[in-house]
């Protein structure tokens, strides 16, 4: 069978097991359905997936499964041992760690110890979900020997009041708007499923409505990154300087 329903089967058994382990994921049916939909129909555009922040290993697992299927590679990264052996366990009872690569850091040390040998069709990033660490990411991603061919966003208008969650600020800052910037998983539309400003959460945390669960963008090569421009800025500031004062 081709097409989105392939691995249907496939991934409800691993559904299972990973809810047997303990092993869920933070994200919705709808995102993950999304991220799978979205790498079977683009399978022609890449090859592998990065992913930062496996926590459980939940999500992890299905897409491990994705990429033994394609013969791919897959590489999950989290900067907490707990979440690495979580997903090391559940990937190994499913015996998908042969095609996996788990990295214990974040993306930044991932890029310098890793050489891709082929560009990944996919990187999701659902790891800090601060404005300055999203930036990080994307430029970190920008960094990669083999730039990928879309990035995912998890948590894309998500905010709480002391943790200073703003994916969606540092993905718009650093696209601008000449590329699109497509909303996945659940909507957020303000219909009482999931908390508002008005009506916050018990921990605080509430959805920018219009919005969404996440997003995902096809990365253009030639990015120009306002914050790599602004660090130009100043190298080219101080270089002045240095050359005033010589
Ligand atoms: C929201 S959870 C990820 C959820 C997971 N993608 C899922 O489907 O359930 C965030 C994870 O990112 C990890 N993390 C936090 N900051 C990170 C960073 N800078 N780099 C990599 N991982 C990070 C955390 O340890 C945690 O396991």
């Amino acid at each position: 069978m081709l097409g989105e329903k392939m691995f249907d089967k496939d991934f409800e058994e691993i559904r299972a097991i990973s809810s047997e382990m303990g092993c869920f994921s933070w994200t919705t049916r709808e995102y993950q359905d999304d991220i799978l939909n979205f790498l079977i129909t683009n399978r022609h555009q890449g090859r592998g997936v990065v992913e930062v922040g496996c926590y459980k290993g939940g999500l992890s697992a299905l897409l491990a499964l994705v990429c033994e299927k394609f013969e791919w590679p897959f590489y999950t990264i989290d900067v907490d041992q707990s979440a690495i052996d979580s997903t090391r366990g559940l990937l190994e009872r499913l015996n998908l760690d042969r095609v996996a690569t788990i990295h214990l850091g974040d993306l930044g040390s991932f890029v310098s110890n890793t050489r891709l040998s082929e560009r990944p069709a996919l990187i999701i990033l659902d790891g800090d979900h601060r404005y300055d660490a999203v930036v990080k990411d994307i430029l970190d991603t920008y960094r990669l020997n083999m730039l990928p061919y879309a990035a995912v966003f998890h948590d894309f208008t998500l905010r709480h009041p002391t943790s200073g969650e703003k994916v969606d600020q540092a993905v718009r800052d650093c696209f601008g708007t000449d590329y699109p910037i497509n909303p996945i998983g659940a909507k957020m539309i303000g219909d009482g499923k999931y908390p508002i400003k008005e009506k916050p959460s018990d921990d605080g945390h509430w959805w920018e409505v219009p919005g969404s669960e996440g997003a995902i963008v096809e990365l253009p090569q030639n990015l120009v990154l306002p914050t790599i421009e602004k660090q130009k800025e100043s190298w080219g500031f101080r270089s002045l300087l240095k050359r005033l004062f010589r």
